[in-house]
């Protein structure tokens, strides 16, 4: 458990280095990450190669006892290299090319790009395999930012046809899934088939991209795989020279939907992930259980810990700025990170930079570089860090529900989103956050792995599913599992078409529920009561005959009153649960405490108000973390005895926490 920092050597005098490496030092900030952007320097012209400034600075750094996080720069071709192969640059949805000066400019399918990304990196690998100061290495710098995983260049068409090809074998067997008959698009070759570029109806059905959905969800599985495959190639060039573990920085949730990158596929590419965390900026203020959400996410890629590579330590913005961090939350953020299973936290960045897009953007100092609050803050979080270090290795949360996260299903979601104001994601964040509210932590989950360390399993808005995955989901069930399914779940085959079965389609028989007709809610809500008390659908209300299932929750308003819109259905030694609406947020915590209540997971633990509580474990110690969101003290109620880790003063019946205070507790002896 430690801290770090992004640092720019490139953006300081040489004569300051020592400075920052001192304070680094007395601040405990054990590693840098560095190099990201910096292509221009290593390659300021073709073939012409720069490498002591590096050689420099990680000489230097490494004197202080400092480990780096080494990058390959390939977020940022330089100039010249545009001018000369501009079949670099990514074209956007219209097919124009980006234009260079800022960056991420690039298209992961260009053979050019990749090339000179392989020649750069193979140097890079092959100078600082063997430097004593690297401890790991980052690849690009988050993959696909910026919508810039989806590109329409002419390579990336001819790339598409390939992939078409490879899967589907015959352009008749194409046809015949797609179902080009409708609206005369049957294609003679794969040749004729066109990336999926802003269509003749993009204007006014602009959400839907007017074109066959099946055709782009394969567009958005092929442009995920391209920077899966393009990673792949930067992590084997390093893997060549080098042993040490290899990672890069991800993106939360809501970002990620733009980005499109199946993270499940991608992680696997890495030793260990790693995302980056803003929390507060000019783009807005996340909410602690949104950030909670994303951590979770993270742990759950690889189902082990990860780092922040960027958190955020000052105030943020590129044209404006957000809130200055009120004391005590950057801590405050740096434990919630640690606490969902953060080993490393790396505050972006050192200190602000004067110059470029990002001169607003501060970090732990300010443009001045001189120690300041948030300095001292950050450095009480290094000194408690190394206390802590005493007793814990990284600290994992111990999930007992899972919710399964679909790729697919968002994608196919995003294509067509079913009815106005829906989203995948957002209807995760629903079913994570009484969860969350209650200290019970949450892991996401393939629909495909091993899901018998959990308890219970929830499945909203499950499309489509392979059938692998549904055998999974079943034989769990059959054990003796808890499974939930939503409206919409199970409605489509992989290829994005809808199936001809009865909703919920793939589910159905696991469920034991049919249902024949569903209600949109477009501008009025549906009044329900159930095991989750009384409730309100504002989405989608499906109207659910049992087969072979239980009711266990009706609508009490519109023509189907009366009518199911929950049910339970004993599988083997399991059950399977349907829900049919959408609720709003008490009665999804009513759900949450009978659901979690049916899998035997003790639900009346924490629940004040902006507190989080997370019960995580390193394997062989326990620490249960509290942390106040609050802008004013709380008292928590405790069963048992505590250590309080930090102070390791004595915690008994309560914890008294000062506004974004945290407490570590360990159960007494
Ligand atoms: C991240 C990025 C950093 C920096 C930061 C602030 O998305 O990785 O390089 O740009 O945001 O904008």
């Amino acid at each position: 458990m430690r801290i770090g920092a992004d640092y720019y050597p490139e953006h300081w005098e040489k004569e300051r280095w020592k400075t920052d490496a001192e304070m680094m030092v007395k601040a405990n900030i054990k590693v840098i990450r560095i190099g990201e952007f910096a292509w221009s320097l290593y390659e300021p012209e073709e073939g012409k190669y720069e490498f002591d400034w590096m050689d420099e600075a990680l000489d230097f750094f490494g004197k202080y006892g400092i480990k780096v996080v080494m990058c390959t720069p390939s977020a940022t071709p330089p100039k010249w290299m545009i001018d000369k192969y501009p079949d670099i640059l990514q074209n956007d949805i219209h097919g124009n090319p980006k234009l260079f000066g800022t960056r991420k400019h690039y298209c992961f399918n260009s053979e050019t790009y990749r090339e000179k990304t392989k020649k750069l990196n193979t140097l890079i690998a092959k100078r600082y395999a063997k430097h004593p100061a690297i401890e790991a290495w980052q690849v690009d710098n988050e993959l696909g930012w910026s919508n810039t995983t989806r590109c329409y260049c002419k390579s990336c068409e001819n790339r598409f046809r390939s992939w078409l090809k490879e899967k589907y074998g015959t352009i008749d067997n194409l046809n015949k899934t797609y179902g080009t008959t409708f609206w005369s698009q049957t294609y003679r070759s794969f040749e004729e088939l066109n990336i999926p570029k802003a269509g003749a109806c993009y204007d006014t059905c602009h959400d839907t991209q007017g074109q066959n959905p099946a055709l782009l969800l394969d567009y958005y599985r092929f442009c995920s795989d391209s920077v899966v495959e393009f990673t792949k190639e930067s992590v084997d060039t390093i893997k060549e020279y080098s042993d040490l573990p290899i990672t890069s920085n991800l993106l939360d949730a809501a970002i990620n939907s733009g980005t499109g990158i199946d993270y499940f596929k991608l992680s696997k590419e890495f030793d260990f992930v790693t995302w980056d965390n803003y929390i507060e900026f000019q783009w807005g203020k996340a909410k602690p259980e949104t950030v909670s959400r994303d951590h979770a996410l993270l742990r759950s890629y690889k189902k082990k810990p990860f780092w922040v590579m960027e958190q955020q330590s000052g105030p943020c913005g590129w044209s404006k700025l957000g809130p200055t961090p009120t004391p005590g939350k950057l801590r405050l953020w740096t434990y919630q990170s640690v606490a969902n299973g953060a080993d490393t936290v790396v505050y972006f960045r050192w200190r602000a930079c004067p110059f470029g897009t990002e001169e607003l953007w501060h970090g732990i100092l300010n443009h001045d570089g001189k120690p300041n609050r948030r300095y001292a803050e950050v450095s009480r979080v290094g000194a408690e860090m190394e206390e802590l270090s005493k007793n814990y290795r990284a600290l994992m949360p111990r999930a007992r529900v899972a919710i399964i996260k679909s790729f697919d299903s968002e994608w196919s979601q995003s294509i067509h989103r079913q009815v106005e104001g829906l989203y995948y994601d957002s209807l995760l964040l629903d079913y994570y956050r009484p969860f969350w509210n209650m200290g019970i932590p949450v892991d996401f989950v393939t629909a495909e792995e091993d899901l018998n360390r959990y308890d219970l399993v929830l499945a909203p808005m499950l499309m489509m599913v392979s059938d692998e995955g549904k055998k999974n989901i079943e034989t769990y069930a059959q054990a003796g599992g808890k499974v939930l399914f939503s409206f919409r779940s199970g409605i489509k085959d992989m290829y994005n078409n809808m199936l001809t079965e009865t909703v919920p389609g793939v589910f159905a028989d696991l469920a034991g529920v049919e249902v024949e007709d569903y209600d949109p809610l477009l501008e009025k809500t549906t009044a329900t009561t159930g095991v989750f008390g009384n409730g309100m659908a504002h989405m989608w209300c499906d109207i659910v005959k049992p087969v072979t299932a239980k009711v266990i929750g009706k609508y009490t308003s519109d023509f189907y009153a009366g009518e199911a819109c929950m049910t339970v259905n004993q599988i083997g030694k399991g059950e399977v649960y349907y829900l049919g609406c959408d609720l709003d947020e008490k009665a999804m915590k009513m759900l949450a405490v009978y659901l979690g209540r049916k899998a035997g997971i003790d639900m009346d633990l924490y629940k004040v108000d902006g507190v989080e509580v997370v019960d995580a474990t390193d394997g062989t110690n326990d620490a249960l973390f509290i942390l106040n969101y609050n802008d004013h003290s709380v008292i928590v109620s405790m069963e048992r005895s505590y250590e309080n880790m930090i102070t390791h003063e004595t915690v008994e019946n309560v914890v008294e926490l000062k506004p974004y205070d945290v407490a570590i507790l360990k159960e007494a002896n």
